[in-house]
């Protein structure tokens, strides 16, 4: 194998581009705007902004500091650390892969907005449109066995997109998409944005971002959305920087690096909410409906109010439409790529595969699971796994990475690693923040998130869960008691 083993960035804006383009995705697009919206608007920025330096950029700095420093995937890493880790590297792998399997299926429903955009073909109706037209979606649990095929062909089209990007050598894969589809991005973005500035009624939106609710700042529930917010955004606890991080050659500037990359990821968020609520103040001030019911997350924020929004935006919404929706996919893309080379970084490294081998194997797999959000029933199984996978699983999963990078690991050891090419040092803060404050910040999140899960889980959603959880369970360890066929494996990394 190893072709992705002696993988490099070939430049360090390659590096910065990929782990902002892995950060920029569904979550700063329409989850942020909601989370903003509902913490308090301007207030919210306080909890946000403290959020992006304790819990952000200090668990961010720890992946770079691990992957640069061991140049190994997180399976490998986990291993060297302590041999009896490996199962816990396999089960993150694994909440990334099964988070792959649904995000991608959302992309997917994009891809086909972005083609129905141009005719407005949702009709008068979108929120019909959407769940009768598009998603097909039935109440009854016999509709997954009713496959929708646009839904499908459409994420079977993204699993294939992934894959030819993540098979290609790093730079001209992931890379290279990174430096087209980032700056596609951002103009988009602007170009949206500044539009929206002109609508009549944006003031009525863009002032609630600026608009303090100070009370929120006393509410535990607003610290709590702005910790989260940031772990979906940053996609921590994933692994992402940690193998991005990997492939920097010697030198490279990690805190410089990390401060940039979380400052734009969130740049980018509160920049495109701008635009997101000048859109929805139009559309309270043109029907007469207030403001606050037209703020809603995801699906429903893109796929229903904003098709709303271009039915009575006039002409212009030709153009803004397809934008809009382009925007999104290329984010969903390049989050995409991220998470697919995190698993298949480790494959290959323990299995001794190829880049494409591994794409290929990871990409077959994760499209047949996949298949499910794709029936008649898909959404709600989107939901569950989406509940259960971002509430419980990954919250679990950064709380792991604190405890053995700063308890079980030689943590000093990390400070010496970032602070060797960096211009901005790291120090004892950063050691008390990992080691006591973010896991308390973290176990907060999870067993609110937890309790939450639990309180809204049906019948069907308590049956999906057992059976995600002991998934959790069996295939990490039958992951590690599989015998690695690079021989190389077993040989610890001392770092
Ligand atoms: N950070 C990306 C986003 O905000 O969409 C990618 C991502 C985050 C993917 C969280 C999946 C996820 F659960």
């Amino acid at each position: 194998m190893a072709e992705s083993k002696r993988s490099e960035w070939n430049s360090n804006i390659a590096f910065i581009m990929a782990m902002i383009g892995s950060a920029v995705g569904l979550g700063n697009i329409w989850r942020f705007p909601n989370v903003l919206y509902s913490n308090g608007g301007g207030s919210f920025m306080i909890p946000y902004i403290i959020s992006i330096f304790l819990l952000g950029i200090s668990f961010v700095l720890v992946e770079y500091a691990v992957g640069y420093k061991f140049k190994s995937s997180l399976i490998k890493v986990l291993y060297s650390i302590k041999t009896k880790l490996e199962p816990v590297a396999w089960f993150i792998a694994l909440i990334v892969f099964l988070i792959t399997t649904y995000y991608i299926c959302v992309v997917g429903w994009d891809l086909i907005y972005v083609f129905l955009s141009f005719t407005k073909a949702w009709g008068s109706n979108p929120d019909l449109f959407f769940s009768n037209n598009v998603l097909q979606a039935s109440d009854s649990i016999s509709g997954m066995f009713t496959i929708v095929p646009m839904v499908f062909l459409s994420v079977l089209a993204l699993w294939a997109i992934g894959w030819y990007i993540v098979q290609k050598d790093l730079n001209e894969g992931i890379g290279k998409v990174s430096k087209i589809l980032l700056p596609l991005l951002c103009v988009i973005v602007v170009v949206i944005v500044v539009f929206s500035l002109t609508l009549p009624g944006a003031s009525i939106g863009y002032t609630q971002i600026f608009t303090p609710d100070w009370s929120a700042l006393t509410n535990l529930n607003v610290w709590l959305a702005a910790f989260g917010q940031i772990v979906f955004s940053l996609s921590l606890g994933m692994s992402i920087a940690l193998t991005y991080a990997s492939y920097l050659p010697d030198g490279s500037k990690l805190t410089d690096n990390a401060l940039i990359v979380a400052f734009s990821n969130s740049g980018f968020e509160v920049f495109n909410s701008i635009g997101i609520f000048s859109i929805l103040g139009f559309m309270a001030l043109s029907t007469g409906i207030p403001f606050n019911e037209l703020v809603t997350e995801g699906t429903g924020l893109a796929f229903v109010v904003f098709p709303q929004v271009f039915n009575i935006m006039g002409p212009w919404a030709t153009i803004i439409a397809p934008l809009f929706f382009l925007c999104i996919l290329f984010a969903g893309i390049t989050s995409v790529m991220a998470l697919l080379e995190v698993i298949c970084y480790s494959i290959s490294e323990k299995f001794n595969y190829s880049r494409r081998k591994s794409a290929t194997i990871v990409c077959i797999v994760g499209f047949c699971i996949s298949i499910l959000f794709t029936t008649a029933y898909g959404s709600t199984f989107l939901g569950i796994f989406d509940a259960f996978l971002n509430n419980f699983a990954l919250l679990f999963a950064v709380l792991l990475e604190c405890i053995i990078f700063g308890w079980i690991y030689k943590f000093d050891d990390l400070i010496d690693t970032l602070n060797e090419n960096s211009g901005i040092k790291v120090g004892k803060t950063w050691k008390l923040v990992i080691k006591v404050i973010l896991p308390i910040c973290i176990f907060g999140l999870w067993v609110q998130g937890v309790l939450n899960t639990i309180a809204s889980a049906d019948y069907i959603s308590q049956i999906v869960m057992v059976c995600l959880s002991i998934v959790l369970i069996l295939i990490p360890a039958i992951f590690t008691i599989l015998p690695a066929k690079n021989p190389d494996f077993y040989k610890k990394v001392s770092r």
